[in-house]
């Protein structure tokens, strides 16, 4: 076993804060929507803006931090390695097999996470913040640009939130699925993870 660096400081406040915020977004946002009660109807909504413009910031330091580092190659889907990663997770995981594929600082993602991330990064966090924008600035009466007929944004939205929900719960489990329960968690906490060299081979 090898201590490994794999997450940089700034991908670990990203990370946490992203966290954060989607946890945010998700408990105001179905407020609004009238699914349960948490901190008052004006209160959700008050907060689901303010978290949506930060998250709207957070993501431009993302964009910038990953076009800078090259970091954003990481996040590019790769054809080598699908179907073991798929065959791993639905038995080799119960019989105790080791990772089809191998983490490295330099592809610190398996095929099957790099499509799942792409896929939020390009579409639903855009969908996300396009749709909520638009919630925010053209359907109040109150703002210049209001006007009728959101529906389509309203249910894209709603569609993006259902999504991300999906995805939260997905990813807890995932986290669990390291070398031991916990090594993926330490990792986002300290940078460093605990990595195998020998039974695994690489993505690409
Ligand atoms: C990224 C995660 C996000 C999630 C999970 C989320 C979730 C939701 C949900 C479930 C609703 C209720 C939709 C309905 O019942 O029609 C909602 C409404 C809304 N969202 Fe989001 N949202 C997110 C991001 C954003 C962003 C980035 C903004 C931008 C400011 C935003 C602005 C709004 C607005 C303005 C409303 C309508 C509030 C109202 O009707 O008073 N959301 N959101």
């Amino acid at each position: 076993m090898e201590k490994v660096k794999i997450y940089s400081r700034f991908e670990r406040f990203w990370h946490w804060t992203q966290m954060m915020l989607i946890l945010l977004l998700i408990i105001t946002g179905f407020e609004i929507h009238g699914t349960f009660e948490a901190f008052g109807f004006e209160t959700s909504v008050r907060l689901h803006s303010a978290a949506g413009w930060a998250f709207l910031i957070l993501t431009i330091f993302a964009i910038f931090w990953m076009l800078v580092t090259g970091q954003s190659r990481q996040f590019v889907p790769v054809r080598n390695n699908i179907k073991s990663q798929i065959m791993y997770y639905i038995s080799g995981i119960f019989k105790k097999e080791p990772h089809p594929v191998k983490k490295t600082a330099d592809s610190k993602l398996n095929p099957l996470q790099r499509i799942i991330y792409f896929g939020l990064i390009i579409l639903v966090f855009p969908v996300q913040l396009i749709t909520g924008f638009s919630y925010l600035f053209f359907h109040y009466p109150d703002k210049p640009f209001a006007f009728e007929g959101l529906e389509a944004i309203a249910v894209l939205h709603t569609l993006g939130a259902f999504l991300l929900v999906a995805f939260v719960l997905a990813h807890l489990y995932l986290i669990t699925t390291g070398h031991t329960i916990t090594s993926n968690l330490q990792a986002m906490i300290t940078g460093y993870e605990e990595l195998d060299e020998e039974t695994e081979t690489a993505t690409n």
